[in-house]
């Protein structure tokens, strides 16, 4: 099936073990899990994980009544689908949600899909598949606060992204909720870091950064969740 809003990911769709090494470090205390829970409680509920990747975050919503992870890369269905036996992982994406209409409690988006101003027709089928009452929460970066932040204004482009004011501005047109959440990303080893910072930086941006921070196995990360129930 043609999905005409697939936008592979460099990191995620381009070198999966890496990422998983980005996704092992991310969040170390568990806060973004916990605001999300405290936005959209899944205990019980149905939960979709949208563009779940490889699936590493389907586990943490082990009691839910049902999880179900949405995955346009066909090379990452399988891989999400072999990771956990009680999630039900279909092939997808934000403009195409394979499932019925007001069928779900929770859409949760982590880094997928949901880069404003170009995802109206996504919300619309979200909001299609959300009972009444239910929510979606999209996971998304910080461009104000924590060192990751910092990197991200200083790479090449991030003026044509709007540094987080754009998107912000998109989600409160829409009556989103917006919840910052300052946390960190922490590697079992300097090597990690600096493959996963190269990674995300394919331009150099973080070298400067990992020159001034020689000791460093992590850094501070900021998140911004946006939230919007479904009327
Ligand atoms: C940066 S990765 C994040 C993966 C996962 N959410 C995680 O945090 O581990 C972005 C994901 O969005 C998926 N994606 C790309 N286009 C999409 C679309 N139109 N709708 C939903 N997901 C999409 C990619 O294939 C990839 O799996």
């Amino acid at each position: 099936m043609q999905l005409s809003d697939f936008s592979p990911a460099p990191n995620q769709g381009g070198n999966p073990e890496l990422y998983e090494t980005e996704n092992r470090a991310v969040d170390p205390g568990g806060l973004v899990l916990d605001a999300l829970a405290k936005i959209a409680p899944w205990q019980g509920r149905t939960l979709v994980d949208l563009g779940c990747g490889s699936g590493y975050w389907l586990g943490s919503y082990a009691d839910a009544a049902e999880v179900i992870g949405v995955e346009p890369d066909p090379t990452l269905v399988p891989r999400a689908a072999a990771r956990s036996a009680s999630a039900r992982v279909l092939h997808g994406s934000a403009e195409h949600v394979p499932l019925p209409d007001a069928s779900v409690d929770v859409v949760h988006a982590r880094f997928a899909y949901f880069w404003p101003p170009r995802c109206e027709r996504g919300l619309r089928e979200v909001l299609r598949v959300l009972r009444p009452g239910g929510t979606l929460v999209v996971i998304d970066n910080d461009w104000r606060n924590g060192e990751f932040a910092a990197l991200l204004r200083a790479c090449a482009g991030s003026a044509a992204m709007g540094g987080g004011d754009r998107t912000d501005a998109w989600w409160s047109e829409r009556g989103a909720e917006r919840t910052e959440v300052l946390s960190s990303w922490a590697f079992d080893s300097r090597a990690d870091l600096e493959a996963v910072l190269r990674m995300e930086f394919p331009d150099g941006t973080a070298d400067a950064w990992l020159e001034q921070h020689p000791e460093a196995t992590g850094l501070s990360y900021g998140f911004v969740l946006f939230s919007v129930r479904r009327g």
